[in-house]
């Protein structure tokens, strides 16, 4: 089989799962994972025929793709805000949505320590693309870190800040650790039950996605999503779908700095009430939509 029969055969296996472009886009990534052919090879190279063992491995993951596996478990990784993570079936696959979550932290942490230079400068010395630190670094504390997408995206950007990362799931974490080995990067893991645990020391940033379904809605999420991604991930444990953000809103109120910033990401049916909880304790708290106009997070100035 050539490159471009693959291809077309990929197309039509697939039909009923997704569309001709996404189709297209999937088919080209699988190439080029086990071939090692760029999507401009792929174009140069479209009459080459197969290697037998490349062939066999792209049937493969084809008959992988039917079950509804999602694409990115299948190739064991996936990009986020232009870095490469690790993921597989103990986290939550990285969603559009926390990159918006994360280019609007990132903005708004770089303008407010800009804003606050004189308050912050004893904490910061701020240089153009992070924030460095000599004795007392920015503080940052992710809570349900997954594949540690929020701390290593952040900690990217501000070098020298200090990031604390809280997950309950172990296998989570160790995917987590993997990430930010691979990245080279520092974050403090830390495997616990944000619900009870005390966080007993302060932070500047305070940033999540929580698990944020509540029980009653879970006819609403697909199979696919059910079936393969993390429960622990998607489903709020009791009936209240608000818990992480009620117990987020009270360590705010004790463990926020002054000035601190928090960031989070919210479902969207629940915009008016999330919202509510941080009213008070907080100078500024504003409800933000996503690019799809759907009330996505939660932004708070202590
Ligand atoms: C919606 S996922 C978000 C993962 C990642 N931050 C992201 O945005 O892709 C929520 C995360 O919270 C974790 N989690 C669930 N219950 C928890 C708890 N009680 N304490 C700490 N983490 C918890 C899950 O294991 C999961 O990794």
């Amino acid at each position: 089989m050539t490159i471009s029969e693959f291809k077309t055969y990929f197309k039509t296996e697939l039909s009923g799962l997704y569309t001709d472009s996404e189709s297209a886009f999937l088919s080209s990534i699988f190439i080029e994972k086990i071939t090692g052919f760029s999507s401009f090879d792929q174009r140069k190279l479209s009459d080459q025929e197969l290697v037998i063992d490349d062939e066999k491995k792209l049937l493969k993951l084809i008959s992988e793709l039917k079950t509804s596996k999602p694409y990115q478990q299948i190739l064991g990784e996936t990009e986020f805000y232009g870095m490469t993570f690790f993921v597989d079936e103990n986290v939550l696959i990285p969603r559009p949505e926390t990159e918006e979550l994360l280019e609007f932290a990132i903005k708004k942490i770089r303008s407010s320590v800009i804003q606050n230079e004189m308050k912050w400068s004893e904490k910061s010395t701020i240089d153009s693309s992070s924030l460095g630190m000599t004795n007392n670094p920015l503080k940052i504390l992710d809570i349900g870190t997954g594949s540690g997408i929020i701390p290593l995206v952040l900690k990217k950007h501000f070098s020298q800040a200090e990031v604390t990362s809280i997950d309950f799931s172990e296998k989570a974490l160790e995917t987590a650790r993997k990430n930010a080995d691979f990245h080279q990067l520092q974050v403090n893991f830390i495997h616990a039950d944000y619900l009870n645990f005390d966080l007993n020391q302060n932070f500047d940033i305070i940033i999540s996605n929580p698990p944020y379904i509540g029980i009653d809605e879970e006819y609403e999420i697909a199979d696919s999503v059910k079936e393969f991604e993390p429960k622990m991930a998607l489903f709020s444990p009791t009936s209240d779908a608000l818990i992480f953000y009620k117990k987020i809103a009270e360590d705010s109120k004790k463990y926020l700095n002054k000035d601190g910033l928090l960031f989070l990401e919210i479902n969207q049916k629940l915009g008016p009430e999330t919202l509510e909880l941080y009213v008070d304790g907080f100078s500024e708290a504003e409800l933000i939509k996503d690019l799809s106009e759907n009330d996505r997070f939660i932004f708070g100035r202590k």
